[in-house]
């Protein structure tokens, strides 16, 4: 049997998200869409149409400023602002849906791990156990004085500390109720039995949190866990913690490397390595025909801003793309942002010389995302393909032209997945941990680090 091509849909409650400009474009919706919640019902309902799996949201706090020493090309652009809050318009999809699931991002350098527990069983239950967390320890500077946290921590700090806080966060979810502990007994009086619902008392660097959580089980306890850093120290908390790993890769080859890399992480931390899907994401442009498809791509070029990507790439690494000349190696630059994107240029074209106007170009459409152009089938092969040669569960798909771009997806490329048997006709399973993992997989399976610390009431 074929294996099946999982898709996930890449967004935000923002405007354009990774193809600066096409708000302009008269195919987008987003611009004005983004903060209605009737875009995002009909989104959600297109997606389930469609049997992805569950819709992303990328979140961001802070704004793109390192790009020429300013926020003005970031503010002007879009880049990510406005960004409203991804978590709150998720229970109008999820009523209006049945399987679909949501991803939501949700950064451990500015939430307390006490309210980032409540948040997601709330919406674990609103959701019936379709829900996901994509775990960010972010990179934005100016976010942290909003916040009133003081100055931004190292790289590789903010990952140590999100280290302790999923200690807390599984602490809450997975091991202060028991199961049974709401009892709702009405000849007796008791609603929750006071001797299952357990204090966690965890103390530690960052954090003490007493306890006990203030939400009964969910279907699923612990949302599922995506993450998306890259970097040496990403990998190896990804390889701990996630059980998706949303990544950006710059081609085929990269894809099947990095692939590679995360499985054999996994599997260092005693895991099962299929226990971690990856995902890579990618801008689909998609027409009946290929002619159709490269020439909706020409039109899309006339409203893109090369200014905006810059801004949003600058943002990411840390680094201002309009002081970096062509002779220079990004890869070579030390960043406390996000370190896993910063070979990027080299890996697409290590023989070109990157000028500025270059590297705004090629990533205006889709970011750093490969772009799949063409027919129905064109894509369906590209995708196979890239299942075939890497060791990949699915793609998240990030069309450029919002929403227009999902349906377009849904209503022309879908069918052929289907024809092909990778996508199946109707969803099987019902919390989002079944659809990845399969039927009665909806906890934490027991090779995870969650489960590695048990409290008492557990092993007896
Ligand atoms: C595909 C992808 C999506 C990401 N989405 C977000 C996001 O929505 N919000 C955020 O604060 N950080 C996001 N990040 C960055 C993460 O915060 C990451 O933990 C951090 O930048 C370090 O990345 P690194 O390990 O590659 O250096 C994303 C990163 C990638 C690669």
């Amino acid at each position: 049997m074929k294996k099946q091509i999982h898709l996930n849909a890449f967004t935000q409650c923002s405007i354009c998200h990774h193809s600066k400009g096409q708000w302009k474009n008269p195919r987008d919706s987003s611009s004005l869409g983004y903060k209605d919640v009737n875009y995002w019902v009909d989104l959600a309902r297109t997606l389930e149409r469609g049997n992805f799996d569950a819709l992303f949201l990328a979140d961001v706090h802070g704004t793109y400023n390192v790009y020429k020493g300013s926020r003005d090309a970031a503010v002007r652009h879009t880049v990510q602002f406005p960004s409203n809050d991804p978590s709150l318009v998720i229970s109008a999809m999820a009523y209006a849906t049945k399987f679909l699931g949501f991803a939501c991002t949700y950064s451990t350098s500015y939430f307390a791990p006490y309210q980032t527990a409540k948040n997601f069983s709330t919406l674990d239950h609103l959701t019936k156990g379709r829900i996901a967390w994509n775990v960010v320890t972010s990179y934005l500077p100016d976010a942290n004085a909003n916040f009133g946290i003081g100055e931004q921590m190292s790289h590789d700090e903010r990952y140590e500390r999100a280290e302790e806080y999923l200690d807390v966060v599984y602490k809450l979810w997975e091991h202060s109720w028991e199961e049974d502990a709401a009892v709702r007994d009405i000849d007796n009086d008791v609603h929750n039995d006071p001797a299952k619902v357990h204090e966690i008392n965890h103390e530690g660097t960052w954090f003490n949190v007493p306890g006990p959580h203030m939400c009964e089980p969910s279907l699923q306890r612990t949302p599922v866990l995506f993450q998306a850093g890259q970097s040496g120290r990403g990998v190896e908390f990804a390889a701990r913690h996630a059980e998706a790993v949303f990544a950006l890769m710059a081609d085929l080859n990269h894809c099947r490397d990095s692939a590679k890399k995360v499985r054999a992480a996994v599997e260092k931390q005693g895991r099962a390595s299929e226990h971690v899907k990856i995902f890579p994401g990618i801008t689909p442009i998609v027409a009946a025909s290929d002619e159709q498809a490269n020439d909706k791509f020409e039109q899309m070029k006339e409203y893109s801003s090369p200014e905006g990507a810059l801004a949003l790439f600058s943002g990411w690494v840390g680094i201002d793309l309009s002081t970096v000349t062509s002779d220079m190696l990004l890869s070579d630059t030390k960043t406390e942002a996000i370190q896993g994107l910063l070979s990027y240029f080299e890996i697409v074209d290590p023989n070109r010389k990157w000028t500025v106007e270059a590297m705004g170009e090629q990533i205006s459409i889709g970011s750093v995302m490969p772009k799949f152009i063409g027919s129905p089938s064109t894509i369906a092969d590209q995708m196979e393909h890239w299942m075939e040669e890497s060791d990949i569960d699915g793609f998240n798909i990030a069309p450029a032209v919002q929403s227009s771009g999902f349906e377009e997806f849904v209503d022309l490329v879908v069918p052929e997945l289907r024809r092909r048997g990778r996508v199946p006709e109707t969803y099987q399973t019902a919390t989002l941990r079944e659809h990845y993992f399969g039927a009665g997989q909806s906890r934490l399976p027991s090779d995870h680090v969650a489960h590695r610390a048990l409290p008492r009431w557990k092993l007896t």
